[in-house]
């Protein structure tokens, strides 16, 4: 059987999920798409340190070894930041591999020169995993607007803010211990402050703006807060009077075609429908005109629902249905 070479870049949280999803899917992957897939090599920032057993595949601190391997098809992304993710993407499409990314910092940023660049080469990019973790927020949006307008996005970006404040209220913990329980559970980044802040959900809802709008706001004109600044008390008074603290990016379009966007915290009751989203889930609102509302929601952090939907877009590029997939 003909095999696809594939190569993953970072071996965290995500590469990981990647490696132990590919392995455990191998045979179902086979029978379906009638060709099997091979790791060819692991890009990692550190050789020294411990890492799980990757028995066959070149290990390596030099993405030249992983950009020279012979017949290498297919790159899957889980890096963190712009750079240097976003130069090896560019040469990995330059040589004719299609790319699968998690990298949300890199892709608000260059979704549509890197969408651009793929399409002149003839090759897919995947980017489930980039926006709202296991949650299928983008092929949702991509078949929908074949035939629907989107009016507004509306949701829970971030699982790690969520998983607080859910934290917070329920067990009554302190932030500082509910976010380190998302870390040991591998729900927020290596450095957690794009989490709390909010640029994390920033960062998605403007793949989401290019995606359903074709466009994104001026960065500088969105207001962006975090969950930093809530206490334990002000949880605890929320409670009290019925409400929730939920942590909400949204987006508008107005007749003019003008986007307003906006992330923060908002006090809900149980007649919002973001009401009732606990831990790490995600929800994604989209206001279309045909359809009328449609929620999703899922797990939107974590290794294997990420690494899950980077294997599904693999699946779908490689498939018989790639013919399908539409590009911005
Ligand atoms: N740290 C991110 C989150 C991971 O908590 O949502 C998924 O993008």
């Amino acid at each position: 059987m003909a095999k696809i070479k594939a190569a993953i870049l970072g071996f965290g949280t995500v590469g990981q999920g990647i490696y132990q999803v590919i392995n455990e899917k191998r045979e179902d992957l086979k029978k379906s798409l009638g060709l099997d897939i091979e790791i060819s090599a692991i890009l990692v920032n550190n050789l020294s340190k411990v890492r799980p057993e990757t028995p066959g595949v070149l290990i390596t601190d030099d993405f030249e070894d992983i950009i020279n391997i012979p017949g290498l098809q297919v790159v899957f992304e889980g890096i963190v930041n712009e750079e240097p993710a976003y130069s090896y993407l560019c040469r990995a499409i330059d040589k004719g591999c299609h790319v699968i990314t998690a990298n949300k910092v890199m892709f608000s940023k260059y979704s549509i020169p890197l969408q651009e660049r793929a399409k002149s080469r003839g090759v897919f990019i995947g980017y489930e995993a980039t926006t709202a973790g296991g949650v299928p927020v983008i092929k949702t949006l991509k078949n929908l607007l074949q035939v629907n307008t989107v009016e507004k996005i509306q949701g829970i970006l971030n699982g790690t803010s969520n998983y607080i404040l859910t934290q917070m209220r329920l067990n009554e913990c302190q932030f500082e211990d509910a976010l380190k329980e998302a870390q040991e559970l591998g729900y927020a980044e290596a450095d957690p402050y794009n989490d709390v802040s909010g640029k994390d959900a920033f960062y998605k809802l403007m793949i989401l703006s290019a995606l359903a709008f074709g466009k994104q706001p001026n960065w500088n004109d969105v207001k962006i807060i975090g969950i930093d600044d809530i206490t334990l008390e002000d949880v605890k008074k929320a409670k009290k009077e019925g409400l929730r603290y939920r942590h909400v990016a949204e987006i508008v379009q107005d007749e003019d075609g003008e986007l307003y966007a906006s992330v923060g915290p908002q006090l809900v009751g149980s007649d919002h429908p973001l009401y009732a989203i606990d831990g790490v889930n995600n929800a994604v609102s989209l206001d279309t005109n045909y359809i009328g509302t449609l929620t999703l929601v899922g797990p939107g952090a974590g290794s294997l629902p990420t690494a899950s939907v980077m294997v599904e877009d693999y699946a779908e590029i490689i498939g018989k249905r790639a013919g399908f997939f539409i590009t911005i």
